[in-house]
């Protein structure tokens, strides 16, 4: 599909994921801003809400609104997991209040220093922000009351995202609620969209079924387990990324999460990412043209492969 195959590794795709995010947030800007609110706006977050956040807290990478059904009480602890510019975290602050917490979790180091530094400017009090992978959480077993995670599980790497769910499990109290928005695949994905690293940081080629998804949430042993489908129109964000001229849709992200692999990774993540070799050289070196991309995606209906869903699930 584009010039860029999947990581062949997840420790490339990590590196790949983390990248791109880092470079998503560069590109920052006021009309950057305005798309970022409509996006929200369109899963459901209200204007009013978005008003009260304080910076880039909302990178326009979400694909629903976990906390819309949390019912987040006061005193309660909220985990967000790939918590971004920290966007949930700063909505369910004054639901949880003075006596409750509210932390977001998220391995891109410049996502962290990014919501510190907005949690700073909003002055709360009752926020954290921690560096890891929603795999390997730091944080007490039993320490949340409700975890939530808005576009994320899909960039975990496959083999992993059981991880994901038994974290997601080892956090909650007893009682517990989890709440997830992310895109599912409506079937299995063809391997033109599958082996697309636009489409894998867009959070389109990392998509699991909603069957894989409830068989990990049963097999740890959430129950209650309900999915709904929002039917939300992803074609938008293909939209988006196609009007963006001076981008090389190449390198691109799509739907959800308009994140771009970095056009030239830099050095450091050859040091860094144990893989980032693997991505930039296979990203230097495959054949479609930039036109070319743009044509075939163009074409892609993302509603035909991917959906944006909530999904519940109570820990009993
Ligand atoms: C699509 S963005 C969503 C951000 C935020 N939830 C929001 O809605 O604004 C994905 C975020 O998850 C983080 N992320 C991706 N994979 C992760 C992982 N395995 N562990 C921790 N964070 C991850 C990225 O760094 C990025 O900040």
């Amino acid at each position: 599909m584009s010039t860029r195959p999947t990581p062949s590794t997840s420790d490339g795709t990590y590196a790949l994921i983390s990248s791109a995010y880092t470079s998503h947030i560069s590109q920052q800007s006021p009309s950057t801003s305005r798309t970022n609110d409509l996006v929200a706006r369109s899963f459901g977050y209200t204007a009013l809400s978005l008003s009260t956040l304080p910076g880039t807290s909302n990178l326009g990478v979400s694909c629903g609104n976990p906390l819309a059904l949390a019912h987040l009480q006061p005193g309660e602890t909220i985990v967000d997991l790939g918590s971004g510019g920290g966007l949930d975290v700063f909505l369910a602050s004054p639901f949880v209040g003075a006596t409750g917490r509210a932390i977001g979790v998220d391995m891109t180091p410049a996502m962290v220093t990014l919501a510190r530094r907005n949690a700073e400017k909003g002055g709360y009090g009752n926020v954290e922000f921690v560096l890891a992978r929603v795999t390997a959480v730091p944080l007490d077993s039993g320490c949340a009351d409700v975890v939530v995670s808005n576009c994320v599980i899909n960039l975990v790497p496959q083999e992993e995202k059981k991880k994901v769910f038994e974290e997601c499990w080892r956090l909650l109290k007893s009682g517990g609620r989890l709440a997830v928005s992310d895109l599912l695949a409506r079937g299995e994905l063809p391997e033109m969209v599958r082996s697309d690293a636009a489409l894998l940081v867009g959070c389109v080629a990392g998509a699991s079924r909603v069957d894989e998804y409830e068989a990990w949430l049963r097999g740890v042993g959430f129950k209650d387990v309900v999915f709904v489908d929002t039917k939300s129109d992803l074609n938008v964000y293909k939209e988006g990324i196609l009007s963006q001229d001076a981008v090389d849709v190449a390198d691109a992200g799509a739907a959800c999460c308009a994140a771009k692999p970095k056009p030239k990774p830099k050095p450091e993540l050859k040091e860094n990412g144990c893989c980032g070799a693997d991505v930039r050289d296979t990203a230097e070196t495959q054949g479609a043209t930039g036109s070319a991309y743009r044509e075939r995606l163009e074409k892609l209906d993302l509603n035909e492969y991917v959906g944006a869903y909530q999904i519940y699930a109570i820990k009993p």
